[in-house]
């Protein structure tokens, strides 16, 4: 039977993250009321802040405490007074290492055309899903660097593919197509000129798409990719890439929607605590503003509660998002006029009524 009560654990962060958080809460806080579940909702202070204050980015027990939750819902990390900023490292990267995230689920789609600087192109153009390999290439660190600040400096910067981790994230992709009744799925890599590491992708990417015969297999170099995204974007359904080139994509597939502050993402593994937080940093210029788009965050929350098994309450919560910002209730980054907490409660009056 489904649990009805989900503890979760909340950490705005810095800068806009506390202001779009408190919006995504008071969706999840009203949706719950109105299906009858219960969130428990605890409020983790970890941030540039409490850094500065304490010298911890996060405890030595901070990883096992979030493991402890149903889900993990984050606002954004990022502060100029830390230059290294060593508190976001630890605690996303952190967090996305070391509870094994492996799948950054980052769905695109566009509510309206007036949203998307692409000519002629409408919502039924623009809906499909990206994929983003969270545990390895690049983002694992390895690398060094030697006579560091001389002009004979070296520094190197490993990439790692495991078999393993690049043949989860592809099986993910099949399996996500095929639950949804998909057709397409486009693997990206630059295995042209990355002839080690992308060979393992193109090989697993074959192995795996065998398995799936129903499902059409494509792949693009990621430069072509990203033309073909700009080109032609309704080809695509799924992509799935690695984690560097999925970095990258999601930004330009998030303008596609109206920008940064409207785009969403999990980061999952299947059947453990996952991640939810919205695709945007921490936007300093704009913190303390109440302009920052809250869209992005209480999508984010949708991706948790659909994680969570509560598909009914994330489609109200999509729903409702889509009603208020086609009506043009939303801040000013998407065309409307509103303010953050505004644009949140106009979200909330549109969650359907049961
Ligand atoms: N996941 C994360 O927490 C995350 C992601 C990216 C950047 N960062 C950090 O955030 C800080 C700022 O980075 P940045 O300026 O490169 O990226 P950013 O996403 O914070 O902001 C870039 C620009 O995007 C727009 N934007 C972003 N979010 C918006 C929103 N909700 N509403 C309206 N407009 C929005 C703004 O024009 C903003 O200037 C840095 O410290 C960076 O490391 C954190």
């Amino acid at each position: 039977m489904q649990t009805q009560s989900f503890k979760v654990a909340i950490i705005p962060g810095d800068g806009i993250g506390k202001e779009v958080t408190a919006e995504a809460v008071k969706v999840v806080e009203a949706v719950g009321k109105r299906f009858g579940r219960t969130f428990e909702l605890e409020h983790l202070p970890w941030s540039a802040d409490y850094y500065l204050e304490t010298g911890v980015t996060i405890p030595p027990n901070g990883y096992d405490t979030l493991r402890g939750f149903d889900a993990i819902f984050i606002g954004a990390l990022g502060d100029p007074r830390v230059p290294d900023n060593r508190h976001a490292r630890d605690i996303l990267l952190g967090t996305r290492f070391e509870l094994d995230l492996y799948v950054n689920y980052r769905p695109v789609k566009l509510l309206h055309e007036r949203l998307c600087p692409l000519k002629g192109r409408t919502p039924k153009d623009i809906d499909f899903t990206v994929f983003r390999e969270n545990t390895e290439g690049v983002y694992v660190g390895i690398g060094g660097r030697f006579k560091p600040g001389t002009d004979e400096e070296v520094a190197t910067q490993e990439e790692i593919n495991t078999y393993r981790g690049v043949h989860r994230i592809i099986r993910y992709a099949f399996e996500f197509a095929a639950a949804r009744g998909l057709s397409r799925v486009c693997m990206a890599d630059k295995s042209n000129a990355m002839t080690h590491g992308h060979a393992l992708w193109q090989r697993v990417f074959k192995e795996v798409a065998a398995q799936f015969p129903s499902i059409q297999a494509t792949h693009y170099y990621i430069d072509a990719l990203a033309m073909y995204m700009v080109l032609d974007p309704a080809q695509f359904q799924v992509i799935v890439t690695n984690n560097l080139f999925g970095d990258i994509i999601t930004d330009l597939a998030a303008t596609f929607q109206g920008g940064l502050g409207m785009a969403a993402s999990g980061n999952i593994h299947p059947g453990r605590t996952s991640m939810f937080e919205p695709v945007h940093g921490s936007a300093p210029k704009f913190a303390g503003k109440n302009i920052a788009n809250p869209v992005g965050a209480i999508s984010s929350a949708a991706l948790m509660l659909e994680t969570l098994g509560l598909r009914d309450e994330a489609a109200t919560v999509d729903q409702a998002v889509a009603a208020a910002v086609v009506a043009g209730e939303c801040t000013i980054d998407v065309g409307g006029k509103l303010g953050t907490t505004e644009a949140g409660d106009a979200i909330i009056r549109r969650l359907a009524p049961l």
